[in-house]
């Protein structure tokens, strides 16, 4: 392995475009990021400009590769990771023809009941592995379709977020297997196009591109590109994968038994499969994985470190979160009685609820922040323990390890929390840099310097910490999960009523 020889990560979350550069040995050498915003033009929609998105991550890339004095002909291959199932539609020319519509829009629950009608529920259950959600690709195009019929005429290319950065890398048109699945556009088992989705959907199939396992090669940079990046004409650019496939591959979850735990905005939980293997309800995603051959459950909370985001900004904004759940420390597990339960922007699992809402419940006059703050973190440990439960109940086999990671994790009282509630040991690993050191890894094994995805994570990923739960915490938690899971159900109507009173 030459010594002077990197990989390139490139994660475009809702956030920001991040570029990561690691060396051969897996090293973490920097990263540079641009910030990206959001628009909410209407109320459950969210939406971004793709030419943001490539006009931040170019930038972030021209950045990382001055401030590291790396030249372009320095990177031997690029891996492409970023947020899943937003909807990219171009023309035949290659010009965008609407803003995205991202992964947590939530305008599309008439069109998610149109596909169950059209196709059956099980049967699409069956093919695609999921049920119709509104965060999924596939009711978008049906939004746009029946919505905007002159913008669908026009239409002759579907992409998602991570792939347009592909086209304007390469020009080429190509996806990952992990986010074509995403797009419940997709045979599941097959790891293809489903000709019975599209056609139930009327969308041609040649609007699709063709779909790669993530280390494939897709492309290569082209002159344009290279030279508003400064990188080399012709470096390889690899399939990658959708952020929570790639960053399970960036803490070493690519085998079954080890379930990776990621408490960002969202909350994942996700555990791979041998098999295309599905939740019969649909209540999991399953997906195929960024790994060749491999297929995976997930659980999704929409709001878990997102929650506590929202708690500091809105109660505490002077404080940092280190403050703050410092102050959570003090208060005894179950927070006197206080229940939160995380639904800030709906829910996915197990409810898949657009307007399902947020609240705490048992306050009374002795309840002061502190206990919000605790409430909130195990609040969201008891949804995370939702999707566990389910991914326990699913066929999964033996979980012998959950390594957990995100922003939320760096907390250890979170994450003692977690474990508590989960009942099952947590471990860090020495990677913190998420999907995108997913991503570098399968350009890695792309570029020929590991034989397998597998070995690049053996090769560099280390157990740093284990988070063992205590007894007695984790008999109190099991004792207060039933009342968390009793009081969704018992809300959802007063959500639905609440959901009409729209903002003046
Ligand atoms: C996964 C999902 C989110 C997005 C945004 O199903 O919707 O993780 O990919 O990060």
């Amino acid at each position: 392995m030459a010594a002077s020889t990197y990989l390139l990560g490139l994660d475009i979350s809702t956030t920001g475009a991040k570029a990561l550069l690691i060396d051969a040995a897996g090293a973490v050498i920097g990263s540079a990021s641009s910030r990206l915003s959001l628009s909410t033009p209407r109320p459950l929609w969210a939406e971004q400009n793709p030419a943001d998105w490539w006009a931040g991550m170019a930038a972030s890339i021209r950045h990382l590769l001055a401030e590291q004095s790396v030249a372009g002909d320095q990177i031997a291959a690029i891996g492409l990771t970023g947020q899943m199932h937003g909807l990219v539609l171009l023309d035949a020319a290659g010009q965008v023809l609407r803003p995205a519509i991202l992964w947590n829009d939530q305008r599309t629950g008439p069109q998610c009941d149109e596909m169950r009608a059209r196709l059956g529920r099980e049967r699409l259950i069956q093919i695609t592995g999921n049920d119709a959600l509104t965060g999924f690709t596939a009711p978008k195009v049906l939004w746009v379709q029946q919505n905007e019929p002159e913008i669908y005429a026009q239409a002759r290319q579907i992409l998602l977020p991570k792939d347009y950065l592909r086209f304007k890398l390469t020009g080429d048109y190509a996806m990952d297997k992990a986010d074509g699945a995403g797009t419940i556009l997709f045979d599941l088992a097959a790891r293809r196009w489903s000709a019975q989705v599209l056609d139930a959907l009327q969308i041609p199939a040649q609007w699709l591109p063709p779909t790669f396992e993530g280390p494939a090669v897709t492309g290569v940079v082209s002159a344009a590109a290279a030279a508003e990046t400064g990188l080399r004409v012709g470096t390889p650019v690899v399939a990658g994968g959708g952020d929570q496939a790639a960053q399970a591959v960036g803490v070493g979850a690519v085998l079954p038994g080890i379930v990776a735990l990621t408490l960002g905005t969202s909350g994942v939980v996700f555990a791979t499969t041998p098999s295309a293997l599905i939740e019969p309800a649909g209540r999991l995603h399953a997906f195929c994985h960024a790994v060749p051959g491999r297929w995976h459950f997930m659980g999704v909370m929409l709001s878990a470190a997102g929650s506590l985001q929202w708690h500091r900004d809105s109660l505490a904004p002077g404080l940092s979160f280190d403050e703050l759940i410092a102050e959570a420390a003090g208060v005894s597990p179950g927070s006197e009685g206080l229940l939160f339960l995380p639904y800030l922007t709906g829910e996915r699992t197990p409810h898949p609820d657009p307007l399902a809402r947020g609240a705490w419940i048992g306050l009374t006059l002795r309840h002061g922040r502190p206990h919000l703050t605790r409430a909130v973190l195990e609040g969201v440990a008891f949804g995370i323990k939702d999707s566990f439960t389910l991914i326990q109940g699913a066929g999964v086999g033996a979980i012998q390890q959950v390594r957990v990671s995100g922003g939320g994790a760096k907390s250890a009282l979170w994450r003692q929390i977690m474990a508590d509630v989960l009942g099952v040991e947590l471990a860090t690993v020495n990677t913190a840099e998420g999907a995108a050191y997913g991503a570098a890894l399968l350009a890695a094994v792309g570029a020929g310097l590991h034989s397998t995805v597998d070995a690049a994570c053996q090769a560099t990923i280390q157990i740093t910490g284990r988070t063992t739960p205590h007894p007695a915490t984790m008999a109190a938690y099991a004792a207060l999960y039933p009342h968390y899971q009793a009081l969704y159900p018992a809300l959802r109507d007063e959500f639905q009523t609440l959901s009409r009173w729209a903002a003046p």
